[in-house]
């Protein structure tokens, strides 16, 4: 059965839900995403979320259409609307449709405002079990991967060939050193059992699932450095994961074909899943 889908201020069928092929984020992916996990028919960490939106469209100067309040309102009834239990929402707002196509922002236009659900069980995802294998690939992206913008194509490239190699994920470099996943953070645990995930900035999306399980992590005492690794330091590692809404907290047990520690999920990587479903589950609103 068809779910339900909003489109600038319509609750419509998922396959009745479109925006113009003028839209300019058809057009020149002239927009921002967001993925916000759902747990007990619940938001996770949402504020989070709102938060980097509001970031994201200040960067590029898009006005959003509605409230940050009502935009999650909009949400909530939409995994209402869908009886979601289990899942994401997704949401992207664009700078809206043109009466034609000019490169600089147009006037008087309203941003389009969509959002879909998508069931997935990411509480019980196999891989968070067996771990997924990691390939890199070079990291091509612009020099502004702060924004959440919806310019994807060198991810849909990387994860790609991640999917053609097997692979869960493809980690991208950059001067040698791991920027992040295609849509995940990396992490890596060193023998000196110190977590490591890159600092910051605009090399990298700062990830909300990154900064929940740093702050967690932090609060049981364990080392965090935030800093860039090479892929040499992953496969010296005792465990590497990564993060993001999507999956929560997964093991990463090989990178190019080599294991990375036991090559097994590692035990921390395993508590940090825990932790971190616990505060998604106690937070979710
Ligand atoms: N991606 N880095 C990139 C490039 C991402 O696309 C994502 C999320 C993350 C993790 O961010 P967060 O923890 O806030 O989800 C890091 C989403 C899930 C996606 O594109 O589907």
């Amino acid at each position: 059965m068809d779910s339900i889908a909003y489109v600038n201020g319509s609750f419509v069928p998922l396959s009745e839900a479109k925006v113009s092929v003028l839209d300019r984020g058809f057009l020149f992916a002239d927009g921002i995403y967001e993925v916000a996990a759902v747990l007990d028919a619940k938001l996770v960490d949402n504020a989070s979320h709102l938060a980097r939106l509001k970031r994201s469209v200040g960067e590029i100067a898009l006005e959003l259409p509605e409230s940050l309040q009502r935009i999650e309102e909009i949400q909530k009834e939409l995994v209402a609307r869908n009886k979601l239990e289990s899942g994401l929402v997704y949401l992207e707002v664009t700078r809206g449709a043109d009466t034609g196509r000019d490169f600089p922002f147009p006037k008087g236009v309203k941003p389009t405002l969509v959002m879909f659900t998508s069931v997935k069980d990411i509480v019980n995802a196999p891989a968070a079990k067996t771990g997924i294998a990691v390939i890199t690939v070079p990291d091509i992206r612009w020099e502004r991967r702060d924004i959440k913008s919806v310019a994807l194509l060198a991810q849909v490239l990387a994860k790609q060939a991640a999917a053609a190699a097997g692979a869960g994920e493809a980690w991208m470099i950059e001067d040698g050193k791991v920027t992040e996943g295609g849509s995940s953070t990396a992490f890596i645990l060193t023998q000196a059992d110190v977590l490591v995930t890159r600092q910051n900035g605009r090399e990298i999306l700062p990830g909300c699932t990154r900064k929940a399980v740093v702050k967690l992590a932090e609060e049981r005492q364990l080392r965090v450095e935030e800093r860039a690794f090479t892929v040499a330091e992953a496969l010296a590692a005792k465990e590497a994961f990564i993060t993001s809404a999507s999956s929560f907290v997964q093991p990463v047990v090989s990178i190019d074909g080599k294991p990375v520690g036991s090559g097994k999920p590692g035990p921390m990587a395993g508590r940090l899943r825990e932790i971190y479903v616990d505060f998604a589950r106690a937070t979710a609103v």
